[in-house]
């Protein structure tokens, strides 16, 4: 009696949790909502820049460490989480997506790596955690998304704008959408331009959290003018073991350098096989390139997907394997791998929010 807890006393040991990833207090970062102390309880609010966070139960334990070993008389701590993710573009481009609060761009040194394979399963991770995910097509010269999410066509647009397609909690639209038939067609620039402005601009995207844009395989002429074209937060690169030289080398990052578009990560798909009957782990091409090259080039590596059949499959059936076995170790290797993504988008519009306080 006569010396129970505040709220404010609550606050001042929750201004001792750092953010594991941000490197400041929880408090700071307007973090923290709905303090309430009841008798020995405790609940709060935490609001996570992104529902996708990786780092729930360490921010958990660190709240449990501060507060109890400022009062070790508290019972319980029950915390709401929340979220609110951040949003970040690269400035300097006219915005035609005012909406959408982070658009990456999914590249890789060449094609055939998994690249769709790999932005469907992150976008329909990212969806499941709880946040509002789009998908752009962006691959003029192979734009299989709409298999691989199970659609084969938009539905009819009734207003000015276009709807995009809808699976697995996720909006897509895709380049296959605009071709008549199957008849291939040969880009030309300002067709390419054109689409994807289209794209941005003409489509009833509505809120969006994350824009994953599975660019062309390469790093030509078309990718370039595709990351001008979007205001991009950043790019992730997948890669396959054998294809790692391609990213060691000069002209596979420097495109995003020439365009000031932060890498997000590299990842690493087809990485090993796992025996299904022994589970013991195969290198087929030999793994950890990816990794040694993420080091070397000081990006993020964000981490490995094993080469599996039932993936194939999930990407054959319009069924991903997070939504058709989320359960399994693949589809967990990409969920894990979409938090670290989700994490690294955090740090990197925390990072420049705080450059844009210092230069105003
Ligand atoms: N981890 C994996 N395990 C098994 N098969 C995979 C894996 N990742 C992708 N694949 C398969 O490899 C093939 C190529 O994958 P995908 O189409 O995603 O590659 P891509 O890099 O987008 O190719 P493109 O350059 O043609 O756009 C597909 O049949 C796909 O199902
Ligand atoms: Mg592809």
């Amino acid at each position: 009696m006569g010396n129970s807890i505040t709220e404010e006393m609550v606050m001042k040991s929750l201004k001792k949790v750092i953010e594991p990833e941000l490197f400041k207090d929880i408090v700071t970062l307007n973090m923290v909502k709905d303090v309430r102390v009841a008798g020995k309880d405790i609940s709060l609010t935490i609001v996570l820049t992104t529902p996708a966070c990786p780092l729930k139960s360490e921010i958990q334990n660190r709240v449990d460490q501060a507060v109890k070993g400022d009062h070790p008389e508290i019972d319980k701590i029950s915390i709401n989480w929340t979220s609110n993710v951040t949003a970040g573009k690269a400035g300097g481009k006219e915005d035609l997506i005012p909406t959408i609060k982070n658009t990456i761009a999914v590249s890789s040194g060449k094609g055939g790596v998994g690249k769709s394979t790999v932005t469907v399963n992150l976008a329909v991770a990212l969806a499941r955690s709880g946040a509002r995910v789009g998908l752009l097509d962006a691959d003029v010269y192979g734009p299989n998304i709409p298999m691989m999410m199970g659609v084969s066509k938009p539905p009819v647009s009734a207003g000015a704008k276009l709807e995009p397609a809808e699976s697995h909690q996720v909006k897509f639209i895709s380049m296959a959408f605009m071709v008549e038939d199957d008849t291939p067609i040969v880009w030309r620039g300002p067709m390419i331009h054109g689409a994807i402005q289209q794209f941005l601009r003409d489509v009833n995207w509505g809120e969006l959290d994350y824009l994953l844009v599975d660019l062309p395989p390469g790093t030509g002429d078309a990718q370039l003018s595709i990351t001008q074209l979007i205001p991009l937060t950043g790019a992730i690169i997948v890669t396959t073991p054998q294809a790692v030289a391609l990213l060691d080398s000069k002209r596979g990052l420097g495109m995003f350098q020439k365009v000031h578009v932060p890498l997000l990560g590299i990842i690493e798909n087809m990485s090993y096989f796992s025996c299904p009957h022994c589970h013991e782990k195969t290198d087929i091409f030999s793994h950890g390139g990816g990794k040694a090259a993420a080091e070397k080039l000081k990006v993020p590596f964000l981490g490995e997907i094993p080469i599996d059949p039932a993936i194939r499959e999930g990407g054959d059936s319009g069924m991903p394997i997070v939504v058709s076995n989320p359960e399994s170790p693949q589809a967990k290797a990409f969920v894990q791998i979409a938090s670290q993504l989700a994490a690294q988008i955090s740090v990197l519009n925390a990072r420049s929010s705080a450059l844009r306080i210092v230069t105003v």
